[in-house]
Order: C-alpha cells, then sequence, then structure tokens
C-alpha cells in the first residue's frame, strides 16, 4: 500500500521539486496551497499517483482545522508531512505592512505547528511517521530588514529540535532543512533579488533533494550549501549583534 506525504506550497519551488521526489518514490500525495488551478495541472501530470488537491490560504487561522477535516472525511492518514509553504518581506519592520507580516507568522509558524499537532498522535500511534520542517539559514541569527521573516525560522529550528528530543523513543522523525538563498518564487515575493543575500542563490533541485535525502535518512538538520554551512557555524560564535550587522550588510540592494 503506497505511502501518502502532504506538502503544503507544492505549486512552485522547493515544494514542488518535493513533489517530484515524493511522485518519482510511488507516494500518494496530498498537495495544499492557494493556487488552484496550479496544483490541478501537478496532478493531471503525475499519473502514476493519486493527489488530493486542497485549495487553502494557509494564511487564515481557520485553514489547518479545514485541512485536517477535508482529510478525515476521506479517511486520509498522512505518513510523511512536508511543511514547506512560507514567504519572507524585506523591509523595515515598521514600515512593512502589519497585516502581511502577521500573515507570515500565521503560515511560517502557526499553520506548520498546528499541522505538525494534529498529524503526529496517528504517526505515534502507527510508530511510523516523517515530517520535513523548512526552516532557513535565517534561523541561526537575528534578520535586521527581515525582522519577522528570520524570527518566524528560527520558532521552526527550535520546535523542531525540541520535537526530535521529545519524539526520541517513538519511531517519527523529524528533520529540519535549511536552505541558503534558493531559485525560487521566494526571491520575488520577498523582493529580495537584487541583495548581496541573493547573489549567489543555489538551484532548487539540488536543495529539496538534500531535505528529501535527509528526512529519509532520519537526519535532524540539514544546512545546504558549503557557504551556507560555514555561515550557520560562524552564527554560533559570533556575538549576536556582529551576526545581526552582517545580516543587515547582506540584505541591502546592490
Ligand atoms: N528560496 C529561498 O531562498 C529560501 C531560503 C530559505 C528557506 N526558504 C523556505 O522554503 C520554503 C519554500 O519556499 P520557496 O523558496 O519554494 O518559495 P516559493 O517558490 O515562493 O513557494 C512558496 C510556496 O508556498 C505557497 N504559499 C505561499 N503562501 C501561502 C499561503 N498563504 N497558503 C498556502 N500556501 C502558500 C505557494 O503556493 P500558492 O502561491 O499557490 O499558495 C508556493 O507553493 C518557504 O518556507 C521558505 O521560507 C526559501
Amino acid at each position: 500500500m503506497p505511502k501518502t506525504a502532504l506538502i503544503t506550497g507544492a505549486t512552485s519551488g522547493l515544494g514542488y521539486e518535493f513533489v517530484k521526489l515524493f511522485a518519482k518514490d510511488g507516494y500518494n500525495l496530498v498537495i495544499v496551497s492557494r493556487n488552484k488551478q496550479k496544483m490541478e495541472q501537478i496532478k493531471q501530470s503525475f499519473q502514476n499517483i493519486e493527489i488530493k488537491v486542497i485549495v487553502k490560504d494557509l494564511s487564515e487561522p481557520n485553514a489547518v482545522k479545514e485541512v485536517i477535516e477535508e482529510m478525515d472525511k476521506q479517511e486520509i492518514t498522512i505518513d510523511v508531512l512536508v511543511n514547506n509553504a512560507g514567504f519572507g518581506l524585506l523591509g523595515h519592520f515598521d514600515q512593512l505592512d502589519i497585516q502581511e507580516q502577521l500573515n507570515m507568522i500565521q503560515l511560517n509558524v502557526a499553520a506548520l505547528t498546528e499541522l505538525t499537532y494534529y498529524l503526529l498522535p496517528k504517526m505515534k500511534q502507527k510508530k511510523d511517521g516523517k515530517i520535513l520542517n523548512i526552516a532557513s539559514t535565517a534561523a541561526f541569527q537575528p534578520g535586521p530588514l527581515m525582522a519577522v521573516y528570520y524570527a518566524t525560522k528560527a520558532y521552526v529550528l527550535s520546535f523542531s529540535e525540541a520535537l526530535v528530543e521529545e519524539l526520541s523513543d517513538s519511531k517519527v522523525m523529524v528533520t529540519t532543512l535549511c536552505p541558503g538563498p534558493t531559485k525560487t518564487n521566494f526571491g520575488s515575493v520577498a523582493n529580495v533579488e537584487g541583495t548581496k543575500m541573493f547573489s549567489r542563490a543555489m538551484n532548487a533541485e539540488i536543495v529539496a533533494k538534500q531535505g528529501y535525502n535527509a528526512l529519509l535518512n532520519g537526519k535532524r538538520v540539514v544546512v545546504t550549501g558549503g557557504l551556507n554551512k560555514a555561515g550557520t557555524i560562524a552564527a554560533k560564535f559570533l556575538p549576536r549583534s556582529l551576526a545581526a550587522k552582517i545580516a543587515k550588510s547582506i540584505a541591502r540592494k546592490e
């Protein structure tokens, strides 16, 4: 019987790469994001597996409960949860729209937490399950000019690493993928294209594959790319104030 993976934000970038990877390995999928047309196209182009499309804006407070209700109605059990949907915004905290930043917290933090909360018990019960949370290299230091985004990703990393420990006696694995700048729609949505930070973005296919392999191999945390790895190690040893200054300098447009 094929396993089922739920992927949020499957319509572009890393999410779409995860769709391809899971499909290749024969997983059935539940895909959740806002763009119905793109998701229907994805469903059509992967005829070898079953894909359930759920159109939902996960930045709305009731969205996750509605996703769970829809899956319960159809008796869909999730074996692998990929909390991928997310976005960032470049700008001074007080000059960015507050509602957009609250939506970001709702999507990047609250929806990820709530999906994990509702899907974890069955995984524990079955003694089988995997969760892949997409954080970022942003998780490792404060991020001036993207203050809320960096903070959401610090939450994702901290939350996920804590769960690994809570679940150490169970068969449920939690893996956190921390990509650095990657060529997806993220750059244009966040308005970070043209910044120093984005001058060397990685290929989405490579980043997703590293996350996928880490998930299958039960790794706790994976940072993609040599330079990104070096950056996160440096961030651990630098004073937080200096790490923040560096993050600010690379968030400026070149
Ligand atoms: N690219 C990078 O440089 C980078 C670096 C580090 C971490 N990340 C993280 O990687 C993850 C994937 O991003 P990406 O780079 O692949 O960006 P992307 O190409 O912009 O993809 C984002 C995905 O999230 C979905 N999404 C956005 N808002 C949503 C909402 N309110 N409700 C439901 N779905 C929503 C989008 O689908 P719809 O538009 O159809 O809703 C899309 O499928 C994010 O968590 C991001 O923070 C990216």
